[in-house]
């Protein structure tokens, strides 16, 4: 294990803690990714003394000195050294709970703090004093569950989730991204203390879920949640989606499982957090607006406006931003049918000149969604769309080149209508101004200056109004 450990921060920690005495651990997700070989900037240091001084004398030692914010409250202090966080915390007897509000109260010892850890794949030390450098210290038994890919708690599964009811929701998320199981008993016990969630905050429960939703296979997690019991609490609005009604025998599709599909797709083709939130939103409002009509059969009328409604509320609860953000993820889900329904039919230029102007930057974004939300299981109909989603997209780029409608701003705007005409801001203003809008958008005059003032005119006099002498 020594060399795994090869960076100088250990070797500094090392000597430093030999000096004061003091038996020292690095700990937790740093030894867990090390062993898994996945990247960590986030080191755990576990002195069983002061963590305080530790990390003041360790500064120190280091060159430039770094700042230690210490934060007395919880005895812990943090320090950064090049690209890494170094955290310094004495081993405690009750629960480790990072951002807890509640101040530690009891020292212990390394074996009492790993007690309190949440799994087992997090609770393994290495020790950095100089007699035993690199030493595994694993009393649960993390190693094999790594090698296992197991999920477990080190203690009775009922205490460890009641120290820290969020460890159902980390539980679950720690299977997405590492592809783990839960074992059998830890599961049982998320199930049965699933309701305890409703205590934790909502800004915890929504860092666990959107590293859920930046995992490689989201829908893992999203499973997990809804198997559990979970979903129905934290996301209720996702959970409706679940099921297939039946009229007649016709059934739909069930929504869940169509848009964690939508999700899974969009993964490799984007790291933007909020068009992952878009795949998982674009058809929130379903089962609001479901209906059979008989002859026509199941349809969601409208499902993508009423979805953009149901952002808001959805944002609000669960602490995400209600900025523009937040924003961009109801024109996703309100445009999310645009380039389906372009492609059935001609695919004209007016109407991709109408789909540029609306979607604008975020047009590469919206056609990845669509292309995504194609999950059709009949190979035919997919090849179909995924031809003519090449044509819009091909359509794009030609109008793009052509008649730059992204950002597009009319080349006669409503300031000059007014002064034209002499006129304060009233209702004809406004229509001569859709009007120049629409006639560039429907290639019945260029995007030019002239063309439009000409427009503007011809307009004018249809409306009754005249160019003052
Ligand atoms: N921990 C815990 N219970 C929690 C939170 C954290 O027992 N509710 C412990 C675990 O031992 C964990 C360590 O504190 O490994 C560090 O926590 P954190 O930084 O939140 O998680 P990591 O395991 O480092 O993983 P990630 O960085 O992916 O969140």
């Amino acid at each position: 294990m020594r060399k795994k450990l090869n960076h100088k921060i250990f070797r500094i920690i090392s000597e430093v803690a030999d000096e004061m005495e003091l038996e020292t651990y690095v700990i937790g997700g740093f030894v867990r990714d090390v062993l898994l070989k996945r990247p960590s900037k986030d080191i755990d240091i576990v002195t069983v003394g002061s963590g305080i001084e530790l990390a003041r004398n360790v500064s120190k030692k280091l060159r430039p000195s770094p700042r230690v914010s210490v934060f007395k409250n919880f005895g812990t202090a943090m320090l950064k050294y090049k690209d890494l966080e170094v955290e310094f915390v004495g081993a405690r007897k009750e629960s480790y709970k990072r951002d807890s509000r509640k101040p530690i109260v009891e020292d212990g010892t390394l074996e009492d703090d790993q007690n309190r850890r949440d799994f087992t794949i997090n609770a393994m030390a290495l020790q950095l004093n100089k007699v035993n450098f690199g030493k595994l210290i694993d009393p649960f038994h993390g190693l094999d569950d790594l090698d296992d890919l197991i999920i477990r708690t080190p203690l009775d599964p009922d205490i460890t989730f009641s120290d820290d009811p969020l460890r159902i929701m980390r539980a679950i998320r720690f299977s997405t991204q590492l592809g783990f199981d839960i074992e059998a008993a830890t599961y049982d016990s998320i199930v049965k203390n699933r309701e305890r969630i409703r205590i934790i905050s909502a800004e915890r429960i929504i860092d666990e879920l959107n590293k859920i939703m930046m995992a490689e296979k989201p829908s893992i997690g999203f499973k997990l949640l809804e198997e559990t019991g979970l979903l129905a609490i934290i996301f209720p609005e996702l959970q409706q989606l679940k099921g297939v009604e039946r009229v007649n025998g016709i059934g739909h599709k069930d929504n869940f499982y169509h848009t964690l599909e939508v999700l899974d797709r969009i993964v490799p083709n984007t790291n933007n957090l909020w068009l992952r939130w878009a795949a998982l939103l674009h058809d929130i409002a379903k089962p609001a607006t479901k209906k059979f009509i008989p002859g026509q059969g199941w349809t969601f009328h409208a499902h993508n406006f009423i979805g953009v409604k149901m952002i808001p509320k959805i944002f609000r609860r669960m602490k995400l931003p209600l900025n523009e953000k937040m924003k961009y993820v109801q024109k996703m889900v309100q445009l999310h049918m645009r380039p389906i329904v372009l492609s059935e039919d001609v695919v004209t230029d007016s109407a991709v000149r109408r789909l540029l102007f609306e979607a604008a930057d975020d047009i590469d974004d919206l056609m990845t969604l669509c292309e995504a939300d194609i999950t059709s299981k009949n190979s035919e109909k997919v090849k179909r769309y995924m031809k003519n989603f090449k044509m819009v997209r091909q359509k794009l780029k030609e109008i793009e080149e052509k008649d730059a409608i992204r950002n597009f701003q009319p080349p006669v705007d409503g300031e000059l209508i007014m002064k034209t005409f002499n006129m304060k801001p009233c209702r004809e203003v406004g229509l001569i101004k859709d009007a120049i809008k629409d006639a560039i958008l429907d290639g019945e005059i260029h995007n030019d200056y002239n063309e439009a003032y000409e427009y503007m005119l011809k307009k004018a006099a249809e409306l009754g109004l005249e160019k003052p002498a």
